[in-house]
């Protein structure tokens, strides 16, 4: 697809998509759980359709209408053998979390998904759940995807984890409501705590103190009403795109504001924008809110230490905004971005490079100096949704035509995505 600079300021409203991490929770909570979860605003994006495939699959009835999803549960013991693979797609999430379950069953599965996913490290996951008792393969020998998981009777551990990873918390998490005792977690610094909230709203028993999450075996979940928050991952393109083209105006409605997720607001804040916060309620255990951004001269700033986590998707938008603001903006201690859905430091490097930014890439993040224009470029995502955006929002401000390639990739996360915007500036 093809883009050209900004035709106006952007105005107006929006409400972006239902959070993705929630959306992947909800279906797989809702499975687990006696009874039936109702799930509002649900992101129907292809990550969160996969986790839907694998659980139908898995032969839980799932009945997709257009205003909600139905997930009748069959309670924690109701999963069955499946007579295929289970195929996660492009989604880190459901491979890891899935995973987590898949441990604790009385079947054997074979869990795989696209190039992208047989890329990505399952050690992380696989060594925890291995101490637990579970038995899983990496059919390629290299730690990924296709694995094979054999589940088996598990014990509970104490696990402290040397990432920041709620994919890696929540995949063990999970396995402990199949343990013979108490699990725990401890990580690093705190990572979302989107499972810890569900599972608790689900009736399990689990419970939180500082970077440890710990949750007894056996409990019962009950099928509960889920209102999903819109994507604060997703608002963070709105809020990058409006606040570096100037004189635009967004009001981006029902945004989730949990603070383990919410790290992009104190970046912002801290670079100058102009974001107004108005709190609403909350809504199945997560806080929201209604964001006003106006359009701001931008300064750099330090993104480092326990905020990474708390931002880790909006690190690509952020470092377009980067370009935008004056002085140096410098990432660190954020090496994870390197395995998520493309090496986001190389890829970003690569394509901020090409519009003519000054970037300098680092092992565990990158060093940008802001304040030089950028110009229109060939863009390859990587087929990864966040570049793709991240670079639809920088041909706002660039000088002359940018093309991005795979752009389709958005249909991971926000499949309405190039709509928004293009509206926004009419
Ligand atoms: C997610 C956790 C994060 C994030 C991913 C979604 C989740 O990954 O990058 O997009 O839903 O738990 P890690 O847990 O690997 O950091």
């Amino acid at each position: 697809m093809k883009f050209r600079p900004a035709a106006a300021p952007l105005k107006g409203e929006l409400h972006v998509p239902g959070d993705k991490s929630i959306s992947h929770r909800a279906v797989m909570f809702g499975s687990l759980a006696s009874g039936t979860t109702c799930i509002e605003n649900f992101l129907k994006g292809a990550d969160c359709l996969s986790t839907i495939d694998c659980f139908r699959r898995l032969g839980i009835r799932i009945e997709e209408k257009a205003e909600e999803i139905y997930i009748y549960g069959n309670g924690l013991h109701g999963l069955k053998e499946p007579k295929e693979i289970l195929d996660a797609g492009n989604s880190g999430t459901t491979t890891r979390l899935i995973s987590g379950i898949l441990s604790g069953q009385s079947f054997e599965t074979t869990l795989t998904g696209d190039a992208s996913i047989q890329k990505r490290p399952m050690g992380r996951i696989i060594e925890p759940l291995s101490q637990m008792g579970a038995s899983i393969e990496s059919l390629s020998g290299n730690g990924c995807a296709p694995l094979r998981i054999q589940g088996r009777p598990l014990r509970g551990i104490s696990y402290t984890s040397p990432v920041a990873s709620a994919q890696v918390k929540s995949a063990v998490l999970l396995a402990g409501l199949y343990a013979d005792s108490p699990t725990s977690v401890t990580e690093p610094s705190l990572s979302r705590d989107h499972s810890e909230r569900m599972l608790h709203y689900f009736g399990a028993q689990i419970e939180r103190k500082g970077t440890k999450a710990a949750i007894l075996p056996g409990s019962r979940l009950e099928g509960r009403k889920v209102m999903v928050p819109g994507d604060i991952s997703s608002a963070a393109y709105f809020i990058a795109a409006a606040s570096i083209v100037p004189g635009s105006q967004v009001l981006i409605r029902n945004v989730g504001v949990n603070p383990t997720r919410a790290g992009i607001l104190k970046v912002c804040e801290k670079m100058g924008a102009d974001i107004q916060i108005f709190p609403c309620r909350e809504d199945s255990g997560e806080p929201t809110a209604d964001l006003l951004i106006k359009s701001a001269p931008l300064k750099g700033c330090v993104i480092e230490g326990s905020l990474i986590p708390t931002l880790i998707d909006e690190l690509p938008i952020l470092a377009v905004m980067a370009c935008f603001a004056q002085g140096t903006t410098v990432i660190r201690d954020a090496a994870e971005l390197k395995v998520k859905e493309s090496n986001r430091i190389d890829v970003m490097t690569e394509n901020l490079l090409a519009m003519g930014a000054h970037v300098t890439p680092a092992e565990d993040g990158m060093i940008l100096e802001g304040g030089f224009p950028l110009h229109g470029a060939l863009i390859d995502s990587h087929l990864d949704h966040r570049i793709a955006m991240s670079f639809a929002v920088a041909a706002l401000q660039a000088e002359g035509e940018t093309e991005i390639r795979g752009s389709q990739c958005v249909q991971i996360s926000y499949p309405g995505f190039y709509q928004d915007l293009q509206r926004l500036q009419n």
